[in-house]
């Protein structure tokens, strides 16, 4: 069986590194020579635990091949799956430029019947519109089916996640093609669930939306403990015993970030605007966040009234640990308010700092570990919970700060240890 990935982002890379794993050939475009070339020769161009051995492996082995020929990956090819991004427009809509070349460059390549799976984000209707697209350029006597696949996996644990998924979504309106799909996946021994295309289009959105609801609502809750004197951890737990409720995606913070929640809750609030549907509690979802986000640089700015010239720390960058991505960061955020108020940051993060860099060059100071950034500081940001901080030694904060004011977004400490250690501490919906 061949498969052709096209698009070698965290999803394309990722399913075809596993496909190949399984036993099939697979070819894997993207318009990018340089990484081609540099996944060819074994070396991953993303932070995924557990992928680059994998990609070496099915390489020497002689089941993955790369490639930028759009021709050379479509030529033997019995499925084609298209993985590209579907960034956010300015207005928040799904930008589709990408699946657009993407569709384009398959339409002019083929040159027998072929099954394109759509594992791109993409709003309801897209699967419908790249059918048409592509009859519309493709030699008459062909036939092509389009089957909608949204992908489920997060960052950092996307290998993880493929080989243990909850569900495989396939969506199609031809059964035929559709059962070939859900076939492909039988060597995974997971469970599928096989919809209409409209439906597997939605339930990404939906189940991107829901897990960023529970998300702001946590969050509005952890709010409420600070002004009611209630602890966010117990309310939780208590709320997560309840097994309709579960108690994943319940850990209050600073906001979710990324390149997906933010996205696609957009995304769909753009989909129910062109229906002329009004989904309230989407907006809120989306409304909350982006409060979230300022909450540790309003309680800063109520503490120490000016922040210029202070010297502040901030601790962990990217959206989530192990990963080194910064899109949509919360800390990204803070430090352009910190920077905006002329305070002196350091920054330190053990993966993400070159793309920090890269966004702020020397406007910040870049620490090699958290004892060098936090030297002196008159108060520290945690960002993310990378175990460097979260089992960082409490009783260096007063050893090496002026003075020990911790803003912790990610809830990092226990309050007493907190307290043993002489730190004067703020967390998200836990007494200061
Ligand atoms: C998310 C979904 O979890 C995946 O199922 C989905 O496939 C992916 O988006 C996508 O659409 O491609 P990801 O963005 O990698 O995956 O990260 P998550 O682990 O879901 O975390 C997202 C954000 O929510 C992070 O900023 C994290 O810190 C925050 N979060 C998560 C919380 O603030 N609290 C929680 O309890 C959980």
């Amino acid at each position: 069986m061949e498969i052709a990935v096209f698009g070698t982002g965290y999803v394309g890379l990722v399913t075809g590194v596993c496909f190949a794993e399984m036993g099939y050939n697979v070819t894997c475009f993207d318009i990018d020579g340089d990484k081609i070339t540099a996944l060819s020769e074994g070396n991953c161009p993303i932070y995924e635990p557990g992928l680059e051995e994998m990609l070496k492996r099915n390489l020497a082995e002689g089941r993955l091949y790369f490639t930028n020929e759009s021709t050379n990956a479509c030529r033997k090819a019995d499925y084609i799956f298209i993985a590209v991004g579907t960034p956010e427009n300015e207005d928040g809509s799904a930008n589709l430029g990408y699946l657009d070349a993407a569709v384009a460059s398959i339409g002019k390549s083929l040159d027998r019947d072929g099954v394109i799976v759509i594992k791109s984000t993409v709003p309801v209707g897209t699967n419908e519109r790249v059918r048409k697209q592509l009859e519309a350029i493709i030699p008459s006597e062909l036939r092509v089916s389009v089957v909608s696949n949204p992908e489920f996996l997060r960052e950092g644990s996307g290998i993880l996640d493929t080989f243990h998924a909850d569900r495989i979504v396939i969506g199609a309106d031809d059964h035929e093609a559709g059962r070939a799909v859900a076939k492909l996946y039988e060597p995974f021994g997971r469970p599928v669930i096989q919809t209409d295309v409209r439906s597997a289009e939605l339930i990404k959105y939906a189940s991107n939306a829901f897990l960023a609801t529970k998300i702001s609502f946590i969050n509005e809750i952890a709010n409420l403990c600070e002004h009611t004197g209630a602890n966010i951890e117990d309310v939780a737990k208590g709320m997560g015993m309840d097994h309709r409720i579960g108690s994943q995606f319940l850990n209050a913070g600073i906001g979710y970030g990324g390149s997906c929640f933010p996205k696609d809750t957009k995304a769909l609030e753009k989909l129910t605007e062109y229906y002329d549907y009004d989904f309230k509690i989407l907006r809120s979802v989306i409304e909350v966040n982006s409060r979230q986000k300022q909450q540790l640089f309003h309680k800063a700015k109520e503490l120490f009234g000016s922040l210029q010239g202070k010297r502040v720390a901030v601790l962990g960058i990217a959206f989530k640990p192990h990963t080194d991505d910064i899109r949509e960061a919360p800390a990204v955020e803070l430090i352009t308010s910190l920077l905006g108020e002329q305070a002196d940051i350091s920054v330190y993060d053990p993966a993400a700092s070159g793309k920090v860099s890269d966004l702020f060059g020397s406007k910040l100071y870049y620490a090699e570990n958290a004892d060098t950034a936090i030297k002196g500081a008159d108060a520290v940001f945690i960002m993310t919970e990378w175990p460097q901080i979260t089992e960082y030694d409490l009783g260096r904060y007063p050893l090496l700060m002026r003075q020990p004011i911790i803003f912790d977004g990610r809830n990092c400490y226990g309050l007493e240890e907190a307290e043993t250690a002489g730190l004067t501490y703020f967390s998200i919906g836990r007494k200061a």
